[in-house]
């Protein structure tokens, strides 16, 4: 694969998705949204808030809150082209950064440099990784395309050790037309914050900020 590392697979956590890839899932697999995905990243927050919302701010607001260290484990679930896989990676961390998507992977790879960095080809609803293993993780709007939004919040709570970090973006629900739209037609789901709130009864929410529909929460893993 143009000389870059293989990603990490495992068959059996594909295949538990493949029978229910949502639409927008499946458009996801296209190189052309690949190729086309970092440049809409970096706009989207200023309009979906309304506000000026680069990601310089976005990366403040995460490292502040979250602060990363070096040596931690952390798994970035649906990383599409690397976003915080790279700032976790910056801040020195070892990051699983996972999609379902190979030409994801692959713009990500090649805009991510970092030996920290370990691109794998899971579903981020069944990873397959051990429980307890990780410091974080981090869901950046997978939340709103996977197939089964609550499936993908039990396996990061799963995943995190005692006081590990669970980082989350995802559009909220606003009960709208173009969310219901979205909804029948893309396979979209849109959760509300007391429903992530209830998929989660072993953690606890340190921190939920709400701009729009634009929603950012850190939950922390019980002692
Ligand atoms: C909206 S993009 C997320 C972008 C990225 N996290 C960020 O903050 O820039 C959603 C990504 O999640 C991937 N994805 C969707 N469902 C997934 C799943 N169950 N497991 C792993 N990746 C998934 C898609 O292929 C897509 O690349």
């Amino acid at each position: 694969m143009d000389g870059m590392t293989p990603f990490r697979q495992l068959e059996e956590s594909l295949n538990s998705a493949s029978a229910a890839r949502t639409a927008a899932q499946r458009s996801n697999l296209l190189p052309v949204t690949a190729a086309g995905y970092m440049s809409w990243r970096e706009r989207s927050l200023t309009l979906l808030t309304g506000s000026a919302f680069p990601l310089s701010r976005e990366t403040q607001l995460f490292l502040r809150l979250c602060r990363p260290a070096a040596g931690q484990a952390w798994l970035d679930v649906g990383t599409s082209g690397g976003y915080y896989a790279g700032l976790l990676a910056g801040a020195g961390a070892h990051v699983i950064a996972c999609d379902l998507s190979p030409a994801m992977l692959r713009v990500a790879q090649r805009r991510e440099s970092s030996p920290l960095i370990e691109w794998a080809l899971l579903n981020g609803e069944a990873t397959g990784l051990p429980d307890a293993s990780l410091d974080g993780v981090t869901v950046g709007a997978t939340l709103n395309e996977t197939h089964d939004p609550r499936a993908l919040l039990r396996e990061a709570a799963r995943l995190l050790r005692p006081g590990g970090q669970l980082w989350v973006m995802y559009l909220a629900r606003n009960g709208g037309p173009w969310q219901e739209l979205l909804s029948r037609l893309g396979g979209l789901t849109f959760l509300d914050p007391a429903q992530v709130r209830e998929v989660l009864p072993g953690l606890e929410r340190t921190d939920l900020l709400r701009m729009r529909d634009v929603v950012f929460e850190r939950h922390v893993q019980s002692r």
